[in-house]
């Protein structure tokens, strides 16, 4: 994904078109907090400005980014994933401190991989620190994401990382908090989503590939949320100094015990894989596994 965004920004970089002056006065236009990279064939919105459309042909995909960066805070977008045949296809959504696959990049995942028409979606997050990723777990979804937008959510701080679906706790990172773990809160990140061919490994290991027949493929957007902190240099910008900042206060250090209740329910029906319990992969596991989401 992130090669994508990167070739696509060097070279196809749009300027933006005046459609998008059109909308609605007080809700914002897209350019006022987002670039995209994409040629302008691959790049929609709705009259009003207010939902976005991506799409992804043989010859092209589309991205966008937010033009701040944050640290911390809680970041939350509604998402309507390409429906039918959509094997090989990823729609990611995913936060990073550059706008490339550098080697000391910090990235929190979420993609949705594509499946074939009546096969269900799955979901992979996964967390990067200065480069090194292989954090990867993957869920079932309890809804059809083709069918209606859903709000796909990050909550970050300096204690946890969580993911949520609807609201719905998918998954919690810890913050060991020692020197050097891995645990990615010193560089700020860019907010991104891009569409892209992943038919080397996306569906069942890269077996399925896209039906470039069923081409445009297309995801929607809308209800872009940020309540976070705006990077502003020097380092170290977004520590915080009130209690404004529900995201970064007590409450928010842990699950709520409504969102453990969730949490118990989604780790009981719907994870599929776990890097945290594959022995075979990890003869070591990760130090962080040992941490309890629960705390
Ligand atoms: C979006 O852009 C507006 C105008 O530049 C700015 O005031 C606002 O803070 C931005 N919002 C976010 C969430 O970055
Ligand atoms: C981050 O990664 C780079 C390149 O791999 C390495 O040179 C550097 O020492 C790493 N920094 C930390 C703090 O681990
Ligand atoms: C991490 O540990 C340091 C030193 O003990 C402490 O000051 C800091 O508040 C801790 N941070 C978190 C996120 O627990
Ligand atoms: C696609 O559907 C198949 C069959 O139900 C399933 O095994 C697979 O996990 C699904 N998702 C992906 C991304 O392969």
């Amino acid at each position: 994904m992130e090669k994508l965004f990167h070739s696509l920004a060097a070279s196809l970089f749009i300027a933006f078109i005046s459609l998008f002056q059109l909308v609605a006065a007080g809700k914002g236009s897209f350019d006022d907090n987002f670039s995209k990279s994409c040629p302008e064939t691959h790049f929609k919105t709705s009259e009003d400005g207010q939902i976005w459309y991506l799409s992804l042909d043989k010859q092209a995909g589309c991205g966008f980014a937010t033009k701040q960066r944050y640290r911390f805070g809680w970041f939350s977008m509604k998402l309507k994933l390409v429906g039918g045949d959509s094997a090989g296809v990823v729609t990611a959504y995913y936060m990073c401190s550059e706008d490339g696959a550098g080697p000391e990049r910090d990235e929190l995942d979420i993609e949705f991989l594509g499946n074939r028409t009546g096969q269900p979606y799955l979901i992979q997050t996964n967390v990067y620190k200065n480069g090194t990723g292989n954090r990867e777990m993957r869920h079932m979804l309890w809804f059809d994401p083709t069918e209606e937008f859903h709000i796909y959510s990050i909550l970050w701080n300096d204690h946890q990382i969580v993911f949520f679906v609807d609201r719905v706790p998918v998954r919690v990172y810890k913050n060991a908090n020692y020197t050097n773990n891995f645990y990615p809160n010193e560089k700020p990140m860019y907010l991104f989503s891009s569409i892209w061919n992943a038919d080397d490994w996306a569906t069942r290991g890269g077996l399925e590939k896209t039906d470039w027949k069923k081409a445009p493929f297309v995801s929607s957007y809308k209800d872009f949320n940020v309540d976070g902190c705006q990077w502003e240099e020097p380092y170290p910008a977004c520590v915080s100094t009130t209690t404004k900042n529900w995201w970064d206060q007590y409450n928010a250090w842990h699950l709520s015990d409504d969102q453990k209740k969730d949490f118990a329910w989604v780790e009981r029906n719907l994870v599929i894989y776990d890097y945290c319990k594959d022995t075979q992969r990890f003869p070591k596991l990760p130090e962080e596994c040992w941490l309890s989401p629960w705390d």
